[in-house]
């Protein structure tokens, strides 16, 4: 199929896709008695050690572990993803850092039979393909379950080669992976012979990459616990997972993801804007450009309400936009115009049809990427000139000194992590460890001076926010204890007047042990108990007893709050250095939130 010169719009401006792979997917799953579900926030809403969503079952976490799901026990969807962890890799052809996830889920439902059943129909009968182009991995077998025949064997009985079946080990065929703890399983893979020029040969060799995989299949039917064990769910899921991008770079025949239906607009919006051609010498930035537009987009539409700042999802967002500048300006684009709008803008007619929030927030992205960029674009200039000197003046050096790069960042807004890829492309490293301190430094002088503008008076917000985050682990503390460890924290949800706390219980909670939960919370306080904060990666947090909830690993350190004697939590949020700052704990309201999920409210009160 070829695609590079269509931009498929039709007379109204919507969007037509020609291989439509989403909306094929979703009609088919729902004739296969499947409740469509949106698509969930880009930013996990119930677990703060990940800033994003990095697959698609992230969001249904709860219901793989058994919650019963309102919509019932198949579900279809396309999910938003982003991968932070790919960001230095956008730029090839099929990197990108936001994408899209298709997933059908048989939450207790159909396992293995169903789910390779329609696996195939909907690969050979709805797309087309012809069987000869398709081949699976399945899993070898390890001591927690067999080799896997019966995958294997459902594959062949409906038409695949025996030789275009390959038994693989759990790095490849063990889903998240065998390291990794919660919902896990045995997967099968399925992947898809790219190559127009050849026919697919009759033997599957997984290690020629013309091969490309398409669609993960996992049978999720074990949860991993930090014991090591691997136990039975209570449920045998499946969970599968199609990348869209990359599904319709291989259905298309082309090995650049950006020459598909879903990039090519946006690719040749750049060609104009830029007035250069999507070719060797300039393919790299436009890449970048485009994919940090969409990202842009996703995010700042998305319904958490990200914007620039320097924490959090918020850093990420800004990152992307002065990356995407500094790559602007290597295309020659004037970046004091509006470029970044009208891109966005052809983005916007792609991803609107399927994301309304996309189109409502339009206007509101727009203002947000113009001033973003025109603060920006004042000091880029400058920066670059300055940051070149300091390259210049090295000399056999080869290392960017912290106060330099701190300099960059505080007088000219140059992410350190743009200035570390600048000096790279010169072979210079940056102390980054010394910038830490810096900001720190500086981080902590800022708050002083906070702090000596609010002397006397209330609180603001931050820092009730803080303490409120700090009481919501007590909470769970407290509950876990009071009413047994089947508590799991189901969401959280603060703002600088109260916090409110979802967890899994299946009954009222007495007034009796409300009240002996908020006694523990308020005898901690009472302890004034420093609270330690400590950076380590995911693994070393959840092996050192943290609570937090499953995620795929973002990245590779998470902090952990500890308050020694009660509680010690992975979490992303502002919190108080002693639990005496809290002041009194009181539970305002408990109430039923959904099956099986309690609600409080609680509140902290400063005399
Ligand atoms: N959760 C599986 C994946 O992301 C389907 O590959």
């Amino acid at each position: 199929m070829n695609t590079t010169k269509s931009n498929n719009k039709n007379e109204g401006g919507i969007y037509e896709s020609k291989i439509g792979l989403k909306k094929k997917y979703i009609d088919f799953f729902v004739s296969k008695d499947h409740k469509q579900i949106d698509s969930a926030s880009v930013v996990p809403e119930n677990d703060p050690s990940c800033l994003f969503n990095t697959a698609g079952m992230q969001p249904l976490v709860p219901f793989l572990l058994g919650n019963p799901h309102p919509l019932g026990k198949r579900l279809v969807d396309y999910q938003k993803c982003f991968r932070l962890t790919d960001l230095e890799e956008v730029g090839d052809k099929t990197h990108h850092t936001f994408f899209e996830m298709l997933g059908n889920w048989s939450l207790g439902d159909y396992f293995k039979h169903e789910a390779i059943e329609w696996s195939f129909e909907f690969l050979t009968k709805i797309l087309g393909i012809s069987t000869d182009y398709l081949a699976v991995t399945v899993f070898e077998g390890n001591d927690v379950v067999p080799r896997d025949e019966e995958a294997a064997n459902c594959w062949i009985s409906l038409g695949i080669s025996p030789k275009h079946v390959a038994y693989l080990p759990a790095e490849n065929n063990w889903w998240p992976s065998l390291d990794q703890l919660g919902p896990c399983g045995s997967d099968t893979e399925i992947f898809y012979w790219s190559d127009t020029t050849e026919q697919p040969p009759e033997h599957f060799d997984t290690s020629d990459d013309r091969w490309v995989e398409i669609w993960n299949n996992v049978f999720m039917q074990f949860e991993h616990l930090k014991t090591g064990e691997f136990i039975e769910l209570k449920q045998k899921n499946v969970d599968t997972g199609m990348g869209v991008e990359r599904a319709t770079a291989a259905l298309s025949g082309v090995d650049d993801n950006y020459r598909t239906e879903i990039w090519w607009p946006i690719i040749t919006k750049i060609c104009e804007l830029s007035g250069k051609e999507y070719d060797q010498s300039n393919e790299r930035a436009m890449r970048i450009v485009a994919d940090h537009c969409r990202s842009i987009l996703m995010i700042a539409s998305d319904k958490a309400g990200i914007v620039p700042s320097n924490t959090d999802q918020g850093y990420v967002l800004r990152r992307l936009i002065r990356r995407m500048l500094r790559y602007a300006k290597i295309l020659g684009i004037d970046i004091n115009s509006d470029f970044d709008i009208e891109i966005i803008e052809t983005i916007s007619v792609i991803m609107g049809e399927y994301y309304p929030e996309v189109i409502e927030n339009l206007e509101q992205v727009k203002s947000v990427l113009r001033s973003e960029r025109l603060k920006f674009a004042k000091t880029i200039e400058s920066g670059m000139k300055m940051l070149n000197k300091y390259l210049a003046s090295l000399g056999d050096k080869k290392e960017l000194s912290a106060e330099d790069a701190f300099k960059l960042f505080d007088t000219f807004g140059f992410p350190i992590e743009m200035t570390e890829e600048i000096a790279s492309e010169q072979g210079v490293t940056v102390d980054t460890n010394g910038f830490k301190e810096l900001f720190v430094r500086h981080q902590e002088k800022s708050r002083k001076g906070a702090e000596g503008k609010f002397k006397g008076g209330l609180a603001d917000d931050t820092e009730e926010t803080a303490r409120l985050h700090n009481a919501t682990h007590l909470l769970q503390a407290a509950l876990r204890k009071v009413l047994g460890e089947e508590v799991q924290q189901k969401g959280s949800n603060i703002t600088s007047e109260r916090l409110r706390f979802d967890f899994s219980f299946n009954r009222k909670v007495s007034d009796q042990e409300l009240s002996e939960v908020e006694n523990i919370v308020n005898k901690a306080i009472d302890e004034k108990i420093d609270v330690i904060k400590k950076e380590m990666s995911y693994e070393d947090a959840k092996a050192s007893g943290a609570l937090g909830f499953f995620s795929q690993k973002y990245n590779d350190f998470v902090y952990v709050y500890e308050i020694e004697g009660y509680s010690k939590e992975i979490c992303g949020g502002p919190h108080a250095k002693n639990t005496a700052e809290l002041g009194h704990f009181h539970i305002v309201k408990e109430q039923a939130c959904a099956s099986g999920i309690r609600r409080i409210k609680a509140v902290i009160q400063h005399n």
